[in-house]
C-alpha cells in the first residue's frame, strides 16, 4: 500500500504481531483499509524479486515493512523499507525488527536527542517497543531503568539489558530518581495513563518524556505549569507519521540499526510465536496484556 505498483517482493517466513494490529481488528487504528483487509505491518523472509535500481535481489534474507498484507505468504514492501537481515538474526527476529526499533531509534535520539552518559526510565520495558529501547539506550551509551509489572518481565527486561528494574505498582518514581542520581534524562513511554504525571516528576533538569503509546487505554493530561517550574520537556513520537514520506531517512536509521546489531546491542526478543493460522490466539494475548518481547507468526 506505501508503494502501489512497485515494491520487493517478499516470501515471508515470519510475521511479526504488534498492537496496532489489535486496534486495526477493532477498527479503532488511525489507518482504516476498506474490509476485508490482510493486516501485518512487518516481515521477514527472502526476496522474489525487487525494483530495477534497488541493492536488493532474488534471494537475499530481509526485514520488510509492508504496513499492511504481512500475515500472508508473500508480501510487498516499500524497497527504502526492505533491510537486508544479518545471519546473526534470526526469522522471527527479524520480523521484530522494523516496527520496534526504528520507533526506539526515532523515539529516542531523533526526537528524545538522548545522548552517551544519559539515563532513561523505560515503560512497558518488556513489551515490544520496550525491550528494544532498552537496547536502543545500551548502543547509544546510554543507561536504561525499565518499569514493568511482574516478576517475568522483570526477567525479560533485564535479559534485554535493563541496568535496573522497578515494579509499576511500587514506588517506581522515587526508585528512578535515586537510582539516577537526582532524575533522569529521558522517559521512553508506550503505556501512557495515570502514570504520566509521575514520569515527569521522574525528570532531572532538561529532562524529556517522549510519548509513544497509550498501552493503558487512557489518554493523560499534562498540566503545563509542570514543565516551567521544572524547565521540563513532552515531545510527541510517531514514527509511521514522521518517516513515510521520507524514504532517505528510513534507510539511515536502517543504518544505524544494522550498526546497532554488528556491535552485538540489537537483538530482538522474540516472545511467543503461532502458526499463521492462529493469528487470532496472536492478537488475544497482546489484548490481554500477556506478551512479552515480540509476538511471531510462523509460516
Ligand atoms: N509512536 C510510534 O511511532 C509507535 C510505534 C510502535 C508502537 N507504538 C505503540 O507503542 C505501544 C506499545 O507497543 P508494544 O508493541 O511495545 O506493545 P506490547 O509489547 O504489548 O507492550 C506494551 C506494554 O504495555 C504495558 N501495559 C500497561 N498497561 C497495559 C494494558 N492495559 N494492556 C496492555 N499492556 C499494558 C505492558 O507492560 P507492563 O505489564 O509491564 O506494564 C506491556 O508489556 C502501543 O500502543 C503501540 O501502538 C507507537
Amino acid at each position: 500500500m506505501l508503494t502501489p505498483g512497485s515494491g520487493v517482493l517478499v516470501d515471508v517466513e515470519a510475521a511479526g504481531v504488534s498492537f496496532p494490529e489489535v486496534l486495526q481488528t477493532r477498527g479503532e487504528y488511525q489507518l482504516k483499509p476498506p474490509l476485508p483487509f490482510i493486516p501485518g505491518s512487518e516481515v521477514a523472509g527472502t526476496v522474489r524479486s525487487a525494483p530495477e535500481g534497488s541493492p536488493l535481489s532474488a534471494g537475499d534474507r530481509v526485514a520488510a515493512f509492508p504496513m499492511l498484507g504481512g500475515f500472508a505468504e508473500v508480501a510487498v514492501s516499500p524497497e527504502f523499507l526492505t533491510f537486508p537481515l544479518p545471519d546473526a538474526l534470526d526469522a522471527k527476529q527479524g520480523a521484530a525488527l522494523i516496527l520496534n526499533y526504528h520507533t526506539a531509534w526515532f523515539s529516542m535520539v531523533i526526537r528524545g536527542r538522548l545522548k552517551a552518559g544519559e539515563t532513561v526510565l523505560v515503560h512497558g520495558a518488556a513489551g515490544g517497543v520496550g525491550t528494544a529501547s532498552i537496547q536502543v539506550a545500551n548502543g547509544v551509551g546510554a543507561r536504561a531503568i525499565a518499569v514493568v509489572s511482574s516478576d517475568e518481565k522483570e526477567e525479560v527486561a533485564r535479559a534485554a539489558g535493563a541496568a535496573e528494574v522497578v515494579r509499576s505498582d511500587g514506588a517506581w518514581k522515587d526508585e528512578a530518581k535515586e537510582l539516577s542520581g537526582g532524575g533522569v534524562d529521558l522517559v521512553v513511554d508506550p503505556v501512557g495513563g495515570d502514570r504520566f504525571t509521575d514520569s515527569l516528576r521522574s525528570l532531572a533538569e532538561g529532562g524529556r518524556v517522549v510519548v509513544v503509546g497509550f498501552t493503558a487505554g487512557s489518554i493523560p493530561e499534562v498540566k503545563v505549569n509542570r514543565l516551567l517550574l521544572n524547565n521540563v520537556e513532552v515531545i510527541g513520537a510517531g514514527w509511521g507519521a514522521y518517516v513515510m514520506g521520507k524514504p532517505e531517512l528510513n534507510r539511515e536509521i536502517g543504518g544505524e540499526i544494522a550498526k546497532l546489531i554488528d556491535a552485538g546491542h540489537v537483538e530482538p526478543v522474540v516472545g511467543a510465536s503461532f502458526p499463521l493460522g492462529e493469528a487470532a490466539e496472536a492478537l488475544k494475548l497482546i489484548d490481554g496484556r500477556g506478551a512479552t518481547g515480540k509476538v511471531v507468526l510462523e509460516l
